[in-house]
Order: C-alpha cells, then structure tokens, then sequence
C-alpha cells in the first residue's frame, strides 16, 4: 500500500523553475544560454561579499548564529529600525510560509492580489486558511480598494507585492499607507519588497516609514535580487517583534546557513555597489521597453528587473520555447497567471539584445 500523505498537498500548486533542472548556473553561462526566467541579478556578488564567506566557509564545522545577530544588527543600521524588528529566513520566502504557519489556521483568510508572486497560493492549503485573491486592476496594478473590501474578521494576512511580481508594476508608499488605514490592526499587511531598490517613483524605505502609524505592517526584502545572492538563500522581514517572535517559532533554530549570514551581513554594508547595480537595470529597462514597444508589443512601465509583455494573440507557449531554442530562457505567463503574457528579466546587455533580436525575428 502506498503511503498517505495529508489532503492539504493536493491543493499546493508546485513550483516550476525557470532554468533547466539538473545543471549548474555556471554551466549554463559556459553554454552561452542567457538566464532571463528568475528575476535574478546577470552580475555575481560584489568582491567583498565572496571574500567574507570565503572566511565564513572556515568554521562551518559549527552551527550557525541562531539568532544571526551580526546580520541582524546590519540590516538594523541600514534601515534605522531596531534589531528587534529584524527577523531572518532563508530566503523571503520562508518568511512567506513561516507567516502563513503562524498567522493562518482553518477559519482564517489570507487575502493578496492576483497575478502576484507564485508563492502566495501555496499559503491557504498550507495553513489550513481561506484563500481570497483579487484580481489586479487596470494596467496590471494591485486593486487596493477591492482588497480593502475583502478584508473580514476573519482575515489574518494580506499581502501586497510592491513593485509586483509578475507584472513590474509599482504602487506609490502613500497608496500602502491609505490602505493600512482602512485595516483592522488584528490583520498582518505584509508588503513584499523584493524589487523595491529597483523603482524610481519613491525613496525604497517610503514603505518602512509607514510603520511609525501601523503596526501590523510588515515588509519583506531580499538579498535574492540587487545583492545579486539568489544562490546563498538569505531575507529578511522588518516588522513588530512579535510577528518575528511567531515566524521564528514554527521554523527550525538554525535556517539560516553561516555563509548566507556573512554574505548579508557583508553585502548590506556595499550601498555604494547596490547603486550601481539598480543605475545598470534602468539603462537596461530603458533599452528593453523601448525594443519592446517598438516591436508594436505593449508592456507596463516597469519599476523592476524584469519586463511583463504582451504577446497579443500569438502563441505564448511557442514564442517561450522557440527563444529557449536559441538559449535565451524566459517565463511563460499563464503559469503566472498571465496567459498570452512573458515575463522577461533584464540581464547582461548583450543578452537583452539577444533576447529582443531573437524575439523580433520570431514576430
Ligand atoms: C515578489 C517576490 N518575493 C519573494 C521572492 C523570494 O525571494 P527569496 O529568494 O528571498 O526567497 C521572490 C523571488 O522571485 C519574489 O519575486
């Protein structure tokens, strides 16, 4: 008889990569393949950041720092806020699925805009909760107001992608602030900020400043994106203590790894090179959107690493594995949310233009 596993699985949608399985990045830069499919960074971290857990590597016949204070502290002085309010995970999306254990329990809502992050749906059937998703407004912009009115008593969490994922659309931080008014403060508004360095329309801390008047706003950021550390498996949430007391409750003591601590605790501290990188992505959007349009393809003004096109009626899934065929990796959007829609990031320039030459000769 085979093993029974509990019902809740059946309802987690799975994840589905966006470079091929079994193959190391490094091997896919060698075979001339451009990794445009995970929003990561085309450029590896800064000098620093691989010397410091080069040091790192040395000692890792021990446990890791459980509570990761040095890292902590960092993000602390970089944000301005308490070490207190700083919790740690491998990876945002830890925080995502620690959040979702401990706010969500049958009865309980979790409520986000959709299409948004594709971790979100693995929420509700983890925890048990409801899962509410809206429908994003116009232009592909999260539809604050609808959410508002899907908020109950029994809602536990809402969460906001902001810029979002998949469709690089950005709210203003005034927009957050309005909507956390209309909020009961039983309710966890979590804005994930895993692209906020790359939107030009607010200070990127507009969103941390908001939590002087609210609370139960929590925001989430990344080292997965600007810091270019996908690999290393390190974020982080800045909220009420109490919502890092709950996070760190139903996860394992020791998350996140040595490395990733050093390298957070070093990459934080390189604001100068996070410039760099964000100033890199904007000559980039610029260059894509403007290839986009003129290929006749609409696409909204992007405040991220990545553009959300619109391929009209043509076929999605044939344009995706026709450029895959040429090497260039991009995100098919219906498993997104998005039919008829690619997700594309921005890499190195030369595979932007390859990306574009490729996609104007297929149209
Ligand atoms: C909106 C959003 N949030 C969170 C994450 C997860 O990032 P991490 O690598 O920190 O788990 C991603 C990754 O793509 C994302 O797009």
């Amino acid at each position: 008889m085979a093993p029974e596993f509990a019902k809740r699985l059946d309802a987690i949608p799975g994840y589905v990569a966006g470079s091929p399985a079994g193959k190391a990045p490094e091997s896919l830069a060698g075979e001339g393949i451009a990794q445009l499919a995970s929003n990561e960074s085309p450029f590896g971290p800064h000098d620093a950041v691989t010397e410091a857990i080069a040091r790192a590597a040395r000692a890792v016949n021990r446990y890791p720092d459980p509570s990761g204070s040095l890292l902590r502290r960092r993000i602390a002085e970089r944000h301005e806020v308490s070490p207190a309010d700083v919790a740690l995970a491998n990876g945002s999306c830890e925080i995502l699925l620690a959040a979702a254990m401990a706010l969500g329990e049958p009865g309980a809502e979790i409520a986000f805009g959709w299409p948004s992050f594709s971790m979100y749906p693995y929420l509700a059937p983890l925890s048990g909760a409801r899962e509410i998703r809206v429908p994003l407004g116009e232009g592909w912009v999260h539809d604050l107001d609808a959410i508002a009115t899907e908020v109950t008593a029994a809602t536990r969490l809402v969460l906001i992608c902001n810029p979002n994922n998949p469709t690089s659309t950005h709210l203003p931080a005034e927009r957050i602030g309005e909507f956390c008014e209309r909020v009961p403060g039983h309710v966890t508004v979590l804005v994930d900020e895993a692209y906020i360095e790359f939107q030009t329309a607010d200070d990127p801390d507009a969103t941390l400043d908001l939590r002087k008047s609210f609370p139960n706003l929590v925001c989430l950021r990344t080292f997965s994106k600007v810091y270019g550390l996908a690999g290393m498996r390190v974020g982080y949430a800045i909220g009420p203590p109490d919502f890092r007391a709950a996070v760190d409750a139903v996860r394992q003591p020791f998350s996140v790894n040595a490395l990733a601590q050093a390298a957070g605790a070093e990459a934080i501290r390189h604001q100068d090179d996070v410039m760099r990188r964000v100033e890199h992505t904007i000559i980039e959007r610029v260059m894509v959107e403007e290839g986009l349009r003129s290929l006749g393809l609409e696409t909204p003004a992007s405040q991220t690493n990545f553009s959300w096109v619109s391929l009209g009626d043509r076929d999605e899934a044939e344009i995706v594995a026709a450029l895959a065929e040429q090497g260039i990796l991009v995100r098919p959007g219906a498993p997104l949310g998005g039919p008829g829609q690619i997700r594309v990031t921005y890499g190195t320039p030369s595979d932007n233009q390859r990306f574009l030459a490729a996609l104007e000769r297929l149209l």
